[in-house]
């Protein structure tokens, strides 16, 4: 295949990067790609031209929707003023994002490493843990998922960790608080309890950090019960332990606050971010930490460093979203938004025999469907699949809806500029879709 300024159609697209690439998490021959030519707003088109609504905001990343001019300027005008500076230079749009992050994120985290996306977000704030605390263990939930680098896969509870096995040392899993659509939910006490007696078992003397997601996003999004944020703060704080709060895909917005943890007024030691950063116009990532961590590293070696730190075009297409961000109001429309959307949701429970549970926390959502609302058996198992689940994806690609269809999930993550319309005009096809995992339901 020769370079030239031809297009491709859609199909030969999928035939070049299906021959020449790999795709992530899947066995190759089972990929079936989307072709994708160009977006704007909450929709994207294929070359030929057929429109999709983005329901998953990509990987819930394209927070501000697509092909926003205020973006594209930014990142256009940084271009050609200063395409790249190493890690060592200080640049206007460094110095600028981090102050204005400063602002934005919880408490007294004003400090930032920048990288280039969420999984190294992570392997820099357990480092960071690490070195400040002088300890190594780290806790995380099964039931999670951090990144797909070494640290940041380890840590990661559900199955794509299987495969990157034994992964780095020191990592134990603390308890979740959702045990699947059957077994349901644990009260705060009680996932707080377990807690404590695993870190005693532990020995927390020997933990430097727990991380987790305030809201877990791919493994089902699992709002915490009542409590929960601010008891896992108060056993942390007992026991001298750094709280990682991972919002690489909470952050921005997505839960109808700039942070997930500002639901529960929580501050954690160090923040993951990625994704909403930029809205994944450009790739960026950052941990932000705590005043005295940061300062820990003041007269102390800082091991960590990336070539791409601190990258302009990017530190340029953050402060651009941002700003989109604040004009648009767009946090206060996920908020709002995300209450029209637990309406149409809780309208599918009442028509749709197989949907058996809805969630959502701003524009944060997901549908689990049931074989069997009594037994809440699910539609698919546990990192499996059925062929209804995957005759409702297949619908949902035929009616030009785009989302993620995972296991007996699909998720409701739309662009947070999404308005009513664009809202209804999505449901409208998830509630037509519906009728074909109703008719797989036990009457
Ligand atoms: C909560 C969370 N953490 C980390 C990551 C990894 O981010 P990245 O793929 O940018 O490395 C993801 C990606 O989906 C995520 O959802």
């Amino acid at each position: 295949m020769s370079t030239t300024t031809e297009s491709l159609t859609g199909a030969e697209i999928v035939d070049l990067c299906k021959r020449h690439t790999l795709f992530e998490w899947s066995v190759q021959s089972a990929i079936d790609p989307v072709p994708v030519a160009r977006a704007k707003g909450v929709y994207f088109w294929t070359p030929e031209g057929k429109r999709f609504i983005d329901f998953n905001s990509q990987l819930m990343c394209v927070n501000i929707g697509y092909g926003d001019e205020r973006v594209i300027r930014a990142i256009n005008e940084q271009a050609a003023t200063l395409s790249y500076a190493g890690p060592y230079m200080a640049t206007e749009v460094r110095g600028r994002l981090s102050a204005k992050l400063a602002e934005l994120t919880p408490g007294d985290i004003d400090v930032f490493f920048f990288t280039n996306g969420g999984a190294e977000s992570n392997e820099n704030a357990i480092r960071i843990a690490r070195m400040f605390t002088g300890r190594h263990k780290i806790g995380a939930r099964y039931r999670s998922y951090h990144g797909g680098t070494a640290g940041a896969l380890t840590v990661t509870g559900d199955p794509r960790r299987w495969g990157a096995e034994p992964g780095i040392p020191g990592t134990f899993r603390i308890p979740d608080y959702y045990h699947g659509i059957q077994k349901g939910w644990d009260t705060t006490e009680d996932v707080l309890t377990r807690t404590e007696e695993i870190l005693e078992l532990e020995g927390a003397k020997t933990v430097a950090a727990i991380i987790v997601e305030p809201v877990v996003g791919t493994n089902g999004i699992l709002i915490p019960p009542d409590g929960y944020m601010q008891g896992l703060r108060a056993l942390c704080d007992k026991h001298g332990i750094l709280l990682i709060a991972d919002e690489v895909m909470t952050g921005f917005g997505r839960t109808g606050e700039w942070f997930a943890v500002n639901n529960w007024g929580v501050v954690p030691d160090l923040i993951s971010m990625a994704k909403g950063l930029t809205s994944a116009y450009v790739q960026l990532g950052a941990v932000g930490m705590r005043h005295h961590i940061a300062d820990h590293f003041r007269n102390i070696f800082f091991y960590g460093g990336l070539t791409y730190n601190s990258h302009p075009l990017a530190c340029a297409a953050a402060l651009a979203t941002i700003s989109v961000y604040e004009e648009d109001n767009l946090i206060e429309n996920s908020r709002r938004m995300g209450k029209v959307m637990r309406g149409l949701m809780e309208d599918l429970e009442r028509r749709h025999p197989s949907v058996g549970a809805t969630r959502n926390i701003g524009l944060f959502g997901i549908i689990e469907l049931a074989r069997d609302r009594e037994t809440r058996e699910p539609l698919a198992p546990f990192n499996g699949t059925s062929p209804e689940m995957q005759a409702l994806g297949k619908f949902f690609r035929e009616e030009g809806l785009y989302t993620i269809v995972r296991w007996n999930t699909f998720f409701t993550n739309p662009p947070l500029c999404i308005n009513e319309a664009e809202l209804q005009e999505a449901f409208s096809i998830i509630d037509r879709g519906l009728e074909i995992t109703d008719r797989a339901t036990k009457a």
